[in-house]
C-alpha cells in the first residue's frame, strides 16, 4: 500500500520511521517532510493545505492512505475534501473531519462539548466584544490567577494566565476589541484556574472503538525548572510516573469513554488520534484541552513504545474494526530531548549546518526542523532534532539521549538539561 503523510516535524519523522517498518507498506511519501523523512521516504513538495495538488498526487501515485500529522489541514477540511470526491472517497484518511477538528480549532466548541457530556474540565464562560462588560463582571467573581483563552487557533500563543485583575481586564479588552490574536480572539473563553500537574493522553479511535496509547509528559517552557517562554515542546517522557493505574482508570472512565461516546452521540465522525491534555488535581483528572492530532514531541516517545504494525492499526481505524486489535506496548521508558535553534521561541536563524548525526549510537534521531541544502543537513526551524532513547528508568533513558545530543552540533544549539526534574 502507498501512503502519503502530511507534515514536516519531529512527529512526522517519527510516524514515518514507524510506517516504513510495516511489511504492508509499498511506498511512503511525505509532504513536505524534512531531511529526516527524506532519508527513509520520498519527500514531495506539496503544502498540507493545497488540496487540489494533494488530490492529483494521490491519484497519480495510487495512494491508498492519507495520514495527517498537524491540525491545520484537518481544521481546513482535508478529510471532508477526500470524502466528497468520487475519486478519493475510498482513500483511508487518518485524522478527523472538519467538524471534529473544531475540538481543537475552537476552545468554546470544546468546552461546550465537555459540558454536554459531563467530562471534567475547568468551569468557564465565553465572551465577545458585545459582552465585554459581562466579561469584566465574570473576572471580578473569580480568584486569581485569571485564565483567558482566545477561542480560535493562535499558534499556541492564545492562552494568557494573569495574576492581576486589572491586567486581566485590559487583556480581555485587547483580545475582544483590539483583535490581539486577530479573528482567533473574537471570542474569549475565561476559565477557572486549575492547579495541578499536566500530562498528555493519546487515543486512537475509529469513531466507535478506541485504544489508549502510552501516556506522555512534555516540557513546554524554554528554560530550566519550567521557566521562561512557552515553546512547542523541549522534550518528553513516557510513561508518566504519576499517571498510575488508579489514575488511568479514572481517565478512561471519566474522560476517554464519554469523549468517544459523546462524539458518536453528537454525530461527529472521528477517525484518528485524539490528544487529551490532562491535568491531575489531587488524585483526579480534568481536561485542559483537546487536540485532534498527535503531540510533538510526545509522538517521539509514544510511537517508539508501540510495538504493533502501525499500518494495521490505521487500517482498522479506516474499517471501524479497532476493537479487533490489541495494543502491544514496550515496557521500557522512552525519553526525548529536543535541540532547538538559538533564540527560539523568539527570532532565530535558519540554514546552520548540522554535524555529528552519524556519531549518535543507541538512540533514535528524529528530525524536527531540518532540510537538505546541497546535500548537507541544515537547520530549518526553531525545534531542530529530537533524540529519543529507551531505558529501564527515566534517568537512564535521558542520560542516553543527553550523551547523544552532545555529539550533534550546529551553531546556536540549545536544549534543556533538566528534563524529568519534576518526576
Ligand atoms: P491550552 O492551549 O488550552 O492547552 O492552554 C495552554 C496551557 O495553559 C496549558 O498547557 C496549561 O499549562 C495552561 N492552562 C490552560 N488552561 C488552564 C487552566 N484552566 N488552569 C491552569 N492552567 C491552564
Ligand atoms: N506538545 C504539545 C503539542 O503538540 O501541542
Amino acid at each position: 500500500m502507498n501512503i502519503l503523510l502530511l507534515g514536516s516535524g519531529g512527529r512526522e519523522h517519527t510516524l514515518a520511521w514507524k510506517l516504513v517498518q510495516s511489511p504492508q507498506l509499498s511506498k511512503l511519501f511525505v509532504a513536505p517532510g524534512n531531511a529526516g523523512t527524506a532519508s527513509i521516504a520520498e519527500n514531495v513538495a506539496i503544502a498540507g493545505d493545497d488540496f487540489p495538488a494533494i488530490k492529483e498526487f494521490v491519484l497519480r501515485n495510487e495512494v491508498a492512505m492519507l495520514v495527517v500529522g498537524p491540525e491545520d489541514p484537518l481544521v481546513k477540511g482535508v478529510h471532508d475534501f477526500f470524502l466528497s470526491d468520487e475519486e478519493l472517497k475510498d482513500v483511508v484518511v487518518i485524522g478527523p473531519e472538519k467538524l471534529a477538528a473544531t475540538l481543537e480549532g475552537s476552545k468554546e466548541f470544546a468546552k461546550a462539548f465537555m459540558m454536554r457530556h459531563s467530562i471534567p474540565t475547568a468551569a468557564y464562560q465565553s465572551f465577545t466584544s458585545a459582552t465585554l462588560e459581562e466579561g469584566y463582571q465574570f473576572l471580578e467573581s473569580l480568584q486569581p490567577p485569571y485564565v483567558l483563552k482566545a477561542d480560535g487557533l493562535a499558534a499556541g500563543k492564545g492562552v494568557l494566565i494573569l495574576n492581576e485583575l486589572s491586567e486581566a481586564k485590559s487583556q480581555l479588552k485587547e483580545m475582544l476589541v483590539d483583535a490581539k490574536f486577530g479573528k482567533a480572539s473574537a471570542t474569549v473563553v475565561i476559565e477557572e484556574f486549575l492547579d495541578g500537574i499536566e500530562s498528555s493522553c493519546f487515543v486512537l479511535t475509529d469513531g466507535t472503538h478506541y485504544k489508549i496509547l502510552p501516556q506522555a509528559k512534555d516540557y513546554k517552557r524554554i528554560g530550566e525548572g519550567d521557566t521562561g517562554l512557552n515553546t512547542g515542546g523541549m522534550g518528553a517522557v513516557s510513561p508518566v510516573p504519576f499517571a498510575d493505574d488508579t489514575y488511568l482508570a479514572k481517565v478512561e472512565e471519566r474522560i476517554v469513554k464519554p469523549t468517544v461516546a459523546g462524539l458518536k452521540k453528537d454525530k461527529i465522525p472521528y477517525q484518528g488520534f485524539i490528544f487529551i491534555g490532562l491535568i491531575k488535581i489531587g488524585d483526579d483528572p480534568k481536561v485542559i484541552e483537546y487536540n485532534v492530532r498527535m503531540g510533538d514531541p510526545e509522538t517521539e516517545v509514544v510511537i517508539p513504545r508501540v510495538k504493533n504494525d502501525l499500518v494495521s492499526l490505521f487500517k482498522a481505524v479506516g474499517n471501524g474494526t479497532l476493537d479487533t486489535m490489541d495494543l502491544d506496548i514496550d515496557n521500557r521508558v522512552a525519553a526525548t530531548v529536543m535541540t532547538v535553534s538559538g533564540g527560539y521561541p523568539e527570532a532565530y536563524e535558519k540554514g546552520k549546518e548540522i554535524g555529528g548525526l552519524e556519531k549518535v549510537s543507541d538512540s533514535l534521531v528524529f528530525h524536527a526542523g531540518t532540510t537538505l541544502e546541497n546535500g548537507a543537513v541544515v537547520t530549518n526551524g526553531g525545534r531542530v532534532i529530537a533524540v529519543t532513547s529507551y531505558g529501564e528508568t527515566i534517568k537512564e533513558a535521558l542520560a542516553s539521549s543527553y550523551a547523544n545530543v552532545e555529539k550533534i552540533n550546529f551553531e546556536g544549539k540549545y536544549y534543556r538539561k533538566d528534563l524529568g526534574f519534576d518526576l
